[in-house]
């Protein structure tokens, strides 16, 4: 039997998930060495290398939390996926998709190539910088703060608390961004954007600068597990359509230029963030063996140590590491 199944005669208990979990958390918190820190955002750098943590939260309330729990970090490029549901669901999935692709790039999170290219008419993707800031240009309001007070009040409903904004963090990226800026120049050239140039950055700014905690992250991922529905209340706080395209475009390409190989290797829907955050969804799965989560769960990860792709280079290889050992594929 491999390490972390349960004989069919063993109850799946707290302190069984919390051993396993503690073990595996030491051993890859070794490899966040092999990573750096994000060091274009100069405030990003102040975060430890060596932090590693994972909060997993399931359907059926079993929860275990392990590592560096404690520690809040900025969302990043996590609010992409939040700012293209609430964008969805001001404007509609038809109008969003007129306007951005849905095709992953295959390039960096930040490459402006593809829009030189003008392969397609629109941006890739919402989760690349070019789509992402094209979305953010469609979202109703006139000022960065009323373009974002949806999208707060969507994590407030869900997580019961509203998440703060990391003004540090905020002003640190609007001073250094000089990408963002080219990107934007682009768009406006190609006449993508549908909001002023200046208030979407700003606005984009700021929704990368929403604090969270891994555990955060957790509960979001399980509403979304759920396709939107919220299990502790049974109230539909994302619509089924909405939450099944974001998941489709977690999955194909929400790990940027890795996308194809989290989605080969680890097989599950997930978006990972420049400060080393990670929001992972297993969805409720059928399986023979005893194991934990098949009633599907919502993961949050932490690493700043970060890989050439810019995702948490431990916390990949955690999530690996645990999607093998308890079958969380959706494959
Ligand atoms: O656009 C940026 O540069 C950041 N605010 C977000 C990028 C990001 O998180 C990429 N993720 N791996």
């Amino acid at each position: 039997m491999i390490q972390g199944t349960v004989n069919w005669n063993t109850k799946i208990t707290q302190d069984w998930l919390q051993n396993y979990v503690d073990d595996w958390v030491t051993f890859y918190q070794k490899q966040t060495k092999d990573g750096e820190v994000a060091s274009y955002i100069p405030i990003l750098k102040e975060a430890d290398p060596k932090h590693l943590g994972i909060s997993i939260l399931g359907n059926n309330g079993l929860s275990v939390r392990s590592g560096n729990v404690d520690t809040t970090f900025t969302i990043q490029s996590i609010s992409k996926v939040f700012c293209f549901i609430v964008a969805c669901m001001e404007r509609g999935v038809a109008y969003v998709l007129d306007r951005v692709d849905v095709e992953p790039t295959g390039e960096a999170f930040n490459s402006i190539m593809h829009l030189e290219m003008r392969k397609l008419k629109k941006p890739f993707n919402p989760f690349v910088n070019a789509g992402a800031i094209t979305v953010t240009s469609m979202l109703n309001g006139k000022t960065p703060d009323e373009k974002l007070e949806p999208l707060f009040q969507l994590l407030e409903k869900i997580l019961g608390h509203r998440p703060s904004l990391n003004l540090d963090v905020y002003e640190s990226e609007r001073d250094s961004s000089i990408r963002n800026r080219a990107i934007g120049y682009y768009l406006v050239e190609l006449d993508y954007l549908e909001s002023n140039m200046d208030i979407t950055l700003e606005t984009y700014f700021k929704q990368c600068s929403i604090e969270v905690s891994i555990d955060d992250l957790a509960i979001i991922g399980r509403v979304l597990a759920n396709d939107g529905l919220d299990m502790q209340t049974d109230e539909e706080i994302i619509p089924r359509k909405i939450a099944r395209l974001a998941k489709a475009l977690m999955l194909t390409c929400g790990m940027y230029d890795a996308s194809g190989k989290f989605a080969a290797y680890v097989g599950i829907p997930a978006k990972s963030g420049v400060s080393g955050g990670i929001i992972a969804v297993a969805p409720p799965r059928v399986r023979e063996e005893v194991l934990p989560f098949t009633e599907g769960c919502g993961i949050g990860v932490y690493g700043p140590a970060l890989d050439n792709q810019g995702n948490s280079i431990a916390g990949i290889k955690l999530l690996k590491h645990i999607a093998t050992k308890w079958d969380l594929s959706i494959f």
